[in-house]
């Protein structure tokens, strides 16, 4: 059986990193599990998004993958290290990517960040941002609205913009030449973020980066799939599969099944 990478999200939005994987590794099979029934983790305390994660990955650790991929800002924010040291495989979170890929871009060094209530009360960018380049100047602002409107599948330019307008209010005029989708949802709104910030500020998604982290790393491992053939990717959501279903497939332009999971653990909604 070939080994997959297992990749996770509080929902719809670690598709974002999925469809770059499926791109950048065609080789490749994942798993993928979005926690619908729980979504979103923004407003959860970091306690809660620690329990959800570890969970999840209890989950999916039953299907032997060979990777880790934290697809969601959140609990990157908060889980990663815990998740390091209750698995043996390599775990890879989407902060750093972005981080890595805004600095990349940026000729300023002003750069924008948005994200969840979670990932911007966390000062995870800021501490990723500045590891690599101390001074760097961070302009940060949380959308708990938008990774919901994603959700819902209301992602569309002309249904999101009025939210998309409200959000980024605080930003529009500052001195930034890029701005970090930080939360693994955003990419869904590009079209409304980019026609609110404007031409001159540049929107950065992990999943591209992401990607092409995951690749070195199983390259390094020697761990990357060579088989020849397409993989048949699984997918699992605890919620209601049918709009994720529409969602993903629409996302990923190939269909897809799902398998329901209903949390037999306590839990907390
Ligand atoms: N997609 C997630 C992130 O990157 C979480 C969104 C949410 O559930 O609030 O942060």
């Amino acid at each position: 059986m070939q080994q997959a990478i297992a990749v996770l999200d509080s929902g719809v939005g670690g598709l974002t990193v999925v469809k770059e994987v499926m791109r950048q590794l065609p080789q490749e099979k994942v798993i993928y599990f979005g926690d619908t029934a729980r979504s979103p983790y923004g407003p959860r305390s970091a306690g809660e998004v620690q329990t959800f994660t570890r969970q999840i990955v209890d989950y999916l650790i039953q299907f032997n993958p060979k990777m880790i991929v934290i697809a969601c800002n959140t609990a990157t924010a908060v889980a990663i290290d815990d998740i390091r040291e209750r698995v043996s495989i390599p775990v890879l979170g989407v902060i750093s990517p972005g981080a890595r890929a805004a600095i990349k871009h940026t000729r300023s060094g002003i750069i924008g960040v948005i994200g969840t209530d979670g990932t911007i009360r966390s000062k995870a960018y800021e501490h990723a941002l500045r590891l690599i380049s101390p001074h760097i100047q961070v302009y940060s602002e949380a959308c708990p609205l938008l990774a919901p409107l994603v959700e819902k599948g209301l992602f569309d330019a002309d249904r999101s913009h009025e939210v998309v307008e409200q959000s980024l209010k605080p930003l529009v005029g500052k001195p930034m030449d890029c701005l970090i989708l930080g939360c693994t949802h955003y990419p869904f709104l590009t079209e409304a973020i980019s026609s609110v910030m404007g031409p001159n500020v540049t929107l950065i998604s992990s999943a591209d980066e992401t990607a092409r982290e995951i690749s070195t790393i199983l390259y390094h491992r020697n761990l990357l799939a060579t088989s020849g053939q397409l993989p048949i990717h699984q997918f699992f959501c605890s919620g209601e599969p049918e709009l994720f279903k529409k969602i993903a497939e629409n996302w990923l332009k190939e269909q897809i099944s799902i398998t329901p999971v209903v949390w037999q653990v306590p839990t907390i909604i």
